[in-house]
């Protein structure tokens, strides 16, 4: 029986776990590494550090599954996405990456707008407007800024690429990654070429774009032997860690919708061609299935608002917890549900790091509004659930205006462990939302496109249906979603008054 690493770079640590190819997983390994800000709104990592954490966290699980090299039938990579490492011609790396939550390129937005020839052309050209995390203004900043710099720079690559070109020695990426950096005609699945003269960018610049399931290379020498694995085993495109998440969720065919719900909030929706928001609230790239595309919407503070909530005024319910050994999130939790749906009229504006879906608004503020002496702990913990819920909301109802049906919402992440949550969700999104027995998100995803991408599946859609099932359905109760259907137009409409003041507030600072 073979088995397949799926290796994640994400923000905080690279995960790697190792999967038995019906799906069971033998171990999983986490091993972390800093994130710099060397200035406000900057936020860098080393690559080498990435490639140490892969190597790293391959042993552990070799070790703690007590595999072999030789049952190793290929490598699937995921990894954060939108970031840039630039490298120079003998292959080393320039200056630190910037990352996707990265600020500092808020100039070069609006410089690609102009020679874009607008917003709508830009859409047009690669479906996305810009955005300061993506990557094509990161390039463009360096130009601008670090000159002799960006001459050395003879190649781009994005933060699992980076550890690809380690392990193979290939300049490659793949679909849906690729659809990140602003860069891509999503459409034609391969670079603008229209879009890289208009910035001046050569395309010599950027690695060979591959389907996520095709193999991009095989190991080197040097690379299995830091790994423990054999030379020439099997790298797979693999995907962003988003797509790849969906991947592992099982989002691969129309109408089938997930809402993660982790520190940022993530709603995806697979799409049989390509649909685009005209308004560019919704991201539209590359899915990680064959010729198929996804939408999705990013809510910066989710679970980070409810995150927020406990460590600023739960030191009680923390301490408590520790006392009773249980997870703080439960007394909130239990807290929360005294108070009745819709927080007796209190809202929550999850805002609180600005937000990217639906407004793409930096100096949008979180805030509690409407409340009155009867409020208490519980209705305040409710509303900032309510709020985080009213957001994802926000990205499910674009989705639905785009005529992209959801017909099932897969949760996932923290809002999915709580039963509580669970029901407010299916209550707020007037949907039935399930839950599935995978929980492991883009390492596992990336590993079923290794198995997909080597053989042992016909493509990762048989893949998903072999491995991938629900474990809880939990249906909206009708009195609940007329309650919620009645509140979201003024959760809604209370941005639009505020808009104005938080420019204002931030104009202060
Ligand atoms: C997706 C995004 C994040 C990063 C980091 O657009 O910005 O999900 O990929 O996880």
């Amino acid at each position: 029986m073979a088995v397949f690493l799926g290796i994640d770079i994400g923000t905080s640590g690279t995960k790697t776990l190792a999967m038995r190819d019906d799906g069971v997983i033998l171990a999983s390994a986490t091993v972390e590494y800093p994130l710099y800000s060397p200035k406000p709104g900057w936020s860098e990592q080393q690559p080498a550090d990435w490639w140490d954490a892969s190597v790293k966290s391959v042993r552990k699980v070799m070790k703690a599954a007590k595999l072999k090299a030789a049952d190793v039938g290929g490598i699937g990579l995921s990894g954060q996405m939108h970031g840039s490492v630039f490298l120079d011609k003998a292959g080393k790396v320039i200056r630190p990456a910037l990352l996707w939550n990265d600020q500092r390129t808020v100039a070069e937005c609006a410089e690609i707008e102009r020679l874009a020839g607008g917003r709508k052309r830009l859409i047009k050209m690669v479906a996305n407007p810009a955005l300061t995390g993506f990557t094509a203004p990161k390039i463009l900043w360096l130009r601008n800024n670090e000159k002799k710099n960006f001459d050395r720079t003879v190649q781009v690559l994005l933060p699992k690429d980076y550890v690809r070109y380690e392990m193979t020695g290939e300049f490659a990426t793949e679909v849906s990654d690729a659809s990140g950096t602003l860069l891509l005609d999503v459409v034609k699945r391969k670079w603008s070429s229209n879009l890289l003269s208009k910035l001046d960018l050569d395309s010599s610049l950027l690695p060979k774009v591959y389907e996520s399931e095709d193999v991009t290379g095989g190991l080197t020498a040097a690379a299995a032997k830091a790994m423990g694995l054999n030379a020439g085993t099997p790298v797979v495109g693999g995907g962003g860690d988003q797509a790849a998440s969906a991947i592992g969720n099982g989002i691969v065919r129309r109408g089938v919708v997930s809402a993660t719900m982790g520190t940022s909030g993530v709603v995806f929706a697979h799409s049989d061609e390509v649909q685009v928001d005209p308004e560019g609230r919704l991201h539209t790239f590359c899915h990680a299935v064959r010729g198929k595309w996804h939408v999705m919407g990013c809510v910066l503070s989710a679970g980070g608002s409810l995150q927020w909530f406990r460590n600023q005024l739960c030191q009680d319910e923390i301490a408590q917890a520790k006392r009773k050994k249980i997870d703080p999130y439960e007394l909130i939790t239990r807290q929360a549900a005294e108070a009745p749906v819709g927080s007796e009229g209190l809202f929550f504006l999850p805002y609180l790091t600005g937000e990217r879906t639906p407004y793409a608004d930096p100096n949008a503020r979180g805030s509690w509004v409407g409340l009155s002496l009867r409020h208490g702990k519980g209705h305040l913990a409710r509303a900032v659930m309510e709020g985080a819920t009213y957001a994802m909301r926000d990205s499910l109802e674009i989705a639905r205006g785009m005529d992209i049906p959801v017909k099932e919402v897969r949760l996932s992440g923290g809002g999915a462990r709580s039963e509580f949550w669970r029901q407010m969700q299916a209550d707020i999104y007037g949907q039935q939302v399930v839950t599935i027995n995978a929980e492991e998100g883009p390492a596992y995803g990336v590993a079923l496109l290794a198995a997909a991408g080597t053989g042992a599946y016909r493509d990762v859609v048989q893949a998903c249906k072999a491995t991938i099932s629900v474990v809880t359905r939990t249906k909206p109760g009708s009195r609940e979603r007329k309650a919620y259907n009645a509140a979201y137009p003024i959760y809604q409409q209370l941005y639009q008054s505020l808009k104005s003041d938080f420019a204002d507030i931030q104009a202060l600072l």
